[in-house]
C-alpha cells in the first residue's frame, strides 16, 4: 500500500491504549484548560485520526509562516496549510502561559469535554503582518466575506503550539457512526478489500449524475480497484447541505448505481476551509495518509464564490516539488450531461458541443426546485437522490 506522507508508518496522535487514555484524562482534569475554536478542534481530530501524519501537534508561528509562504515546514516537509491552535489573548491566563501541559476543551460538544492534552512549547502573538501573510497565502484573499478567511481571522491572535495527544474524535463518531473513519481504519478497509489502486473523491456536497460519472470515469482511467468517497463531516458555510442529508443521498446513489464492492463511503472530521488550491493540496496529503493512490480534482475543487479560477486547484499541483507526494491527481474537466450524446461527458472531449447541448443547473436553482417540490431533470440527478434532498429542503423550509 502507498506509504503515508513523510514517514514509513502512520503515527496517529489518538491515544489508542485504554488505560493510558484513562490516565491522561485524569491528568487533564487537573491541568489548566481552555475551550479552543472549532478549527483548532477539527485540527486535533485530524491529527488524532492520522490524516495529518507526520505532524505531531500544532504549528508555531515560524512553522505556519513557512507553510503559508513555501508550502513546506522549516525542515523541508511538504505541507500546504497552517495547522494552528489560535486563541484570543484574554483566554491566555497566567495559568495557561506558565503551564507545561494544558487540556484543550471541545467547543462543539456539550459540557466542553477535554479533546486533547497539549505540551505547551510556545505561546506567541501573531502580528497583524504575520496574520495578513498567513491569510493571503492560504486563501489568496484578505476578504472577510470569504468564509474561510472569516473563520481564520475571527478566533484571536495568539498561537498555542506544541505536540498533542488526542483523547476522542469530538462529535464525529457519535453523529456519523457509519461514516466517520480514521485514516488507519480506511487503510485497514482498503487492505481487507484487497485493493491496490484506490481513487479518492473529496466531497462536501450531495452527488449528482456528473459526480457519479466523474468517479466512474476516474476509476476506469487510472484502472483503480475501488473508489473512496470521502466526505467532509465538519462545519460548513450557511447554505451548504448538512452532512446527514448528503450522507443519506450518497449512500442511496452508491447502492443503486455502482457495482457492489467497488465503493467505500466514508467521512472525516474537519471544518471546510474553502481554500481552493491550498485545500486541494491538503486533500491530497490526507488521502495519501489513508492509503489512496489517486485523488480526483475537478472543477472549482474546495472553492467558494469567485475567489479561485475553475482549475486553480489543479494548477497548484504543478508547484509541488516532484516526489513530495506519492499520491497522483486525476485532473478532471467540467463534467455535464450531453443532450446530444445522452450521457455525462467531460466537456474537453467534445469541442463540437455548444453550451445549450449540456444540462446545467446552478446550486441555487437546484435548491429552489427542491424546496418548491419540483422534480429535478433525470439527466441531472438520480430521482432517488433528489427525493432525499427534497425532503431535507422541504423540512428546512417548514421550520
Ligand atoms: S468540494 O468543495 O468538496 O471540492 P464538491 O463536493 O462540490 O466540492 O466537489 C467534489 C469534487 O468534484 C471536486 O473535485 C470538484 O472539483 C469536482 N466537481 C464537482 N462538480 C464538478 C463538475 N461539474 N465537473 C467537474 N468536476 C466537478
Amino acid at each position: 500500500m502507498i506509504k503515508p506522507h513523510g514517514s514509513e508508518t502512520l503515527n496517529p496522535l489518538y491515544v489508542v491504549d485504554e488505560t493510558q487514555r484513562a490516565a491522561l484524562l485524569k491528568e487533564a482534569e487537573g491541568l489548566p484548560s481552555l475551550v479552543i475554536c472549532s478549527a483548532a478542534a477539527a485540527n486535533a481530530v485530524m491529527l488524532g485520526s492520522g490524516y495529518f501524519n507526520p505532524l505531531t501537534g500544532y504549528m508555531n508561528v515560524t512553522e505556519a509562516m513557512s507553510v503559508a509562504e513555501k508550502m513546506a515546514l522549516p525542515n523541508g516537509l511538504f505541507w500546504p496549510t497552517p495547522v494552528m491552535n489560535v486563541v484570543k489573548a484574554e483566554q491566555v491566563t497566567d495559568d495557561i502561559r506558565n503551564a507545561k501541559r494544558i487540556a484543550l476543551r471541545d467547543p462543539n460538544v456539550e459540557g466542553n469535554p477535554v479533546l486533547a492534552v497539549m505540551e505547551v512549547q510556545a505561546v506567541e502573538k501573531i502580528s497583524p503582518e504575520q496574520m495578513k501573510t498567513l491569510v493571503e497565502q492560504t486563501f489568496r484573499t484578505q476578504d472577510t466575506e470569504h468564509p474561510g478567511v472569516a473563520a481564520f481571522t475571527s478566533v484571536g491572535n495568539v498561537a498555542l503550539s506544541g505536540p498533542i495527544q488526542v483523547l476522542n474524535f469530538s462529535y464525529f463518531e457519535k453523529d456519523f457512526p457509519g461514516t466517520f473513519r480514521t485514516a488507519w481504519q480506511i487503510r485497514d478497509e482498503i487492505a481487507q478489500a484487497g485493493w491496490e489502486k484506490v481513487v479518492a473523491f473529496q466531497t462536501r456536497n450531495p452527488m449528482h449524475r456528473a459526480h457519479e460519472e466523474l468517479c466512474k470515469m476516474a476509476k476506469e482511467a487510472v484502472n483503480a480497484d475501488g473508489i473512496l468517497i470521502h466526505m467532509l463531516l465538519g462545519k460548513l458555510k450557511k447554505g451548504d447541505i448538512p452532512a446527514d442529508a448528503r450522507d443519506a443521498s450518497i449512500r442511496k446513489m452508491v447502492e443503486l448505481y455502482f457495482p457492489p464492492n467497488t465503493v467505500l463511503i466514508t467521512g472525516y472530521g474537519f471544518d471546510m476551509l474553502y481554500a481552493g488550491p491550498r485545500e486541494a493540496a491538503l486533500h491530497a496529503v490526507f488521502r495519501q495518509n489513508c492509503g489512496c493512490t489517486h485523488l480526483i480534482v475537478g472543477r472549482d475543487h474546495a472553492g467558494v464564490g469567485k475567489y479561485y479560477g475553475p482549475f486553480d486547484a489543479q494548477a497548484v499541483f504543478d508547484d509541488i516539488p516532484k516526489g513530495a507526494l506519492e499520491i497522483e491527481i486525476f485532473r478532471a474537466d467540467h463534467t455535464a450531461y450531453s443532450r446530444k450524446l445522452n450521457k455525462v461527458v467531460m466537456m474537453r472531449d467534445h469541442p463540437d458541443h455548444k453550451p445549450e447541448d449540456y444540462v446545467f443547473l446552478s446550486g441555487t436553482k437546484v435548491r429552489e426546485m427542491l424546496t418548491a417540490g419540483e422534480a429535478l431533470p433525470e439527466e441531472f440527478a438520480r430521482p432517488e437522490v433528489a427525493a432525499i434532498l427534497a425532503k431535507h429542503y422541504q423540512s428546512e423550509a417548514g421550520e
